[in-house]
């Protein structure tokens, strides 16, 4: 869709990166960095001047208790830690359960993994956990759950509630569970990111896994991280170790650096509420119902009102019909699956872009014919 974007030169509301760059005092301590020598290798496990900052903001933020040398591996970006989680710990025979629609790369590295991917549809409405269809998704090889809050794509947060159900059928079918927390501090209106390790008995079971990509807005940086028991953190850090070895030696300060500052995730995610609004406005007056995202970078717009049940095609035809492109849900989706055929007709939408980009896009999107 990002080229298809680039060949049309319409504007680009599919692939979810910011437009404005991450604060100048970070980008200026990977300078200094670089201009220090931090040029080769970095430790396979990472800075230890980021562990600790990874372990002291896990404290900070939701009172985890994290030891900065065992249980904490440094990553390049949230990916590698997905990736190499679940290749350390799931393979032929094994089931991994994961909501649905789901971020693509949960179901690729399931695949390289040989495990068996079972998907878990939201409720087609409010985009909410089905916890009946989660508990009926386990069975004796379930070997891990996958969690994704925020949530890429719906923007859904998980309440404490729905993450008290799912930690219940984890523990009763003595799965590891694999939460990807990036849009950690992008949370809108009154919604609370709660970190599944928080809750009780479930830190010795889950591996959490965030990144700085999206709450300093340098996603091409790719430093990311995962966290857990050491036994679980040791496996992964034997994949990582063949994947990519260390990851981006000057960055990694910076990152440390970063993560001691709350304030800017704060405006960023203050600022993100409000361009939320203004798409979902636009959308909906252009004639789309939106579900209202509380949490990430993006929100889903049902086009069937509009005449278009099929978001692929609504998807293909969209840059040339209002100069705008989106991603259909059901590439998040398995193809056939009961999620795809319920979400046929929505496209994702990213609001990470500049104010004046989201308005222009909204003018284009009311050219749809009604
Ligand atoms: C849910 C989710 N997990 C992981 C990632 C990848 O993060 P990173 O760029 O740190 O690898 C993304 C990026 O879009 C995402 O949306």
């Amino acid at each position: 869709m990002t080229v298809l974007a680039t060949r049309t030169g319409a504007i680009n509301l599919g692939q979810g990166f910011p437009d404005v760059d991450g604060p100048a005092y970070v980008k200026e301590a990977a300078k200094a960095a670089v201009d220090a020598g931090r040029n080769q290798y970095a430790p396979g496990d990472g800075v230890p001047e980021l562990r600790h900052a990874v372990a002291d903001h896990q404290r900070r933020h939701y009172g985890l208790d994290v030891d900065p040398d065992t249980e904490v591996l440094v990553t390049t970006g949230a990916t590698e830690a997905l990736t190499a989680s679940i290749l350390a710990l799931a393979g032929p025979g094994d089931e991994v359960v994961t909501l649905e629609p789901f971020y693509d790369s949960h179901a690729a590295a399931i695949a390289m993994a040989g495990a068996t991917h079972v998907p878990v549809p939201l409720t087609p409405e409010g985009l909410r956990l089905d916890a009946t269809a989660l508990r009926a998704a386990v069975s004796p090889r379930t070997r891990m759950i996958v969690v994704n809050t925020p949530h890429n794509p719906t923007g859904t947060v998980l309440t404490r509630a729905e993450l008290e159900q799912v930690a219940d059928v984890a523990r009763d079918a003595d799965a590891v569970v694999l939460t990807d927390e990036v849009y950690e501090h992008l949370v809108y209106d009154d919604a609370v990111h709660v970190p599944l390790a928080t809750l009780p008995g479930m830190a010795a079971r889950t591996l959490t896994v965030s990144s700085s990509g999206k709450t300093f807005s340098l996603t091409g940086w790719k430093v990311g991280w995962v966290h857990g028991p050491a036994s679980l953190v040791t496996a992964v850090r034997t994949v990582k170790q063949f994947l990519s070895y260390s990851s981006g030696a000057p960055f990694q300060p910076a990152i440390a650096t970063a993560l001691a500052d709350d304030e800017t995730p704060r405006t960023l995610a203050a600022s993100l509420a409000a361009r939320r609004d203004l798409l979902c406005d636009g959308l909906v007056t252009a004639g789309f119902d939106v579900v209202r995202p509380q949490g990430t970078y993006f929100v889903i717009a049902d086009g069937a009102p509009l005449g278009f049940d099929d978001g692929y095609e609504l998807c293909r035809r969209l840059p040339e019909l209002a100069g705008v492109v989106g991603v259909p849900v059901s590439a998040f989706c398995r193809a056939g699956s009961s999620a795809a055929r319920s979400m046929r007709s929505r496209v994702r939408f990213t609001f990470v872009k500049r104010e004046e980009v989201l308005r222009d896009a909204v003018e284009r999107l009311h050219r749809l014919p009604r």
